[in-house]
């Protein structure tokens, strides 16, 4: 496994005869790498002759500082992680000033409104942050694929139409989500939730399986009703936003329409801590 701190010998590195002719796979992650991750990693290894895996703290993407701050990092375990996986990753581990050329700062864009809703409209810049490090990482890494998981299904969305309106060269591919025992997302965040709470978090999913049951013979107006009571009912959740929204324009639904795809997406506050998650409704 070689990790490369710099741009340049990341480059260097993939230039190099031995990785030269190479299909590349690319990976994004900010570290603290769980099971999710790693199911990307190997999903990009059966598609490429070599990975690479990013581990970069984005502060451009965070619209509240404390939870930058409580962000968890754990580069040691992170790469023991990835090189029980394969001797033959490339971690890029960059610098804010190195992988930002000096200037830690978004640009602006325009996703014909998929940046607008759901996380968009309750983290204010966060995907202009996301798209911002997506870009300068796929500049530094020119990979052939690169992948992203369905559990940020909004941010999966959102980095298909960057390389759609930029004409950027790679393909991005959408891996499904990985949940712990009780059904709960894995995320790099559930770490900072107590042991019982954890415990107790699948109810998330339940949920949100549920709802999709209700989707068959109820309205959506019927279904975020629903979702709202439960948590009005249920003290150790904070519901942010329950919505069914068409996956492609992932404006809310209005009314049911044949032919097209929805998912329910859900964003909850437990003990302080934000969690997202989503589910394939129909
Ligand atoms: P991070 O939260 O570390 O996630 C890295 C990748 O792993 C993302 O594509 C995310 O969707 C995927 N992932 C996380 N948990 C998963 C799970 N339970 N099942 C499947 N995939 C999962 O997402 C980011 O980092 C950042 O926004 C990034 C794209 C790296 C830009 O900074």
């Amino acid at each position: 496994m070689q990790v490369s701190k710099f741009k340049k010998d990341l480059n260097a590195l993939l230039q190099s005869e031995q990785y030269r002719k190479s299909t590349v796979g690319f990976v994004p992650t900010m570290g603290a790498l769980h099971s999710g991750h790693i199911s990307l990693v190997r999903q990009a290894f059966n598609e490429n002759e070599v990975v690479v895996v990013s581990i970069f703290v984005n502060p451009t993407q965070f619209d509240n500082q404390d939870d930058l701050n409580k962000y968890p990092s754990s580069l040691e375990n992170d790469l023991q992680l990835l090189e029980s996986v394969s001797k033959d990753i490339i971690v890029f581990t960059p610098t804010k000033d190195d992988i930002y050329d000096g200037k830690v700062k978004s640009e602006s864009y325009n996703f014909n409104g998929l940046e607008k809703v759901m996380e968009g409209e309750f983290r204010a810049g966060h995907f202009d942050g996301v798209a911002t490090i997506v870009e300068l990482l796929l500049a530094s890494v020119n990979p052939d694929k690169a992948y992203f998981g369905e559990k940020d299904f909004q941010q999966l969305q959102i980095i298909k139409k960057l390389v759609e309106l930029k004409k950027l060269p790679y393909e991005i591919i959408g891996c499904p989500i990985e949940r712990e025992p009780t059904g709960l997302a894995r995320s790099s965040r559930n770490e900072r939730l107590s042991e019982s709470t954890r415990d107790k978090s699948g109810f998330i999913f339940e949920t949100l399986k549920t709802a999709k049951e209700k989707f068959g013979t109820e309205s959506a107006k019927v279904i975020k009703d629903w979702v709202a009571n439960e948590f009005s009912m249920n003290s150790l959740f904070k519901l942010e936003y329950f919505e069914i929204a068409d996956i492609d324009t992932l404006t809310p639904i209005l009314k049911k329409q044949k032919n097209r795809k929805y998912r329910a997406f859900i964003a909850v506050y437990v003990e302080e801590v934000r969690l997202i998650d989503n589910i394939a409704i129909n």
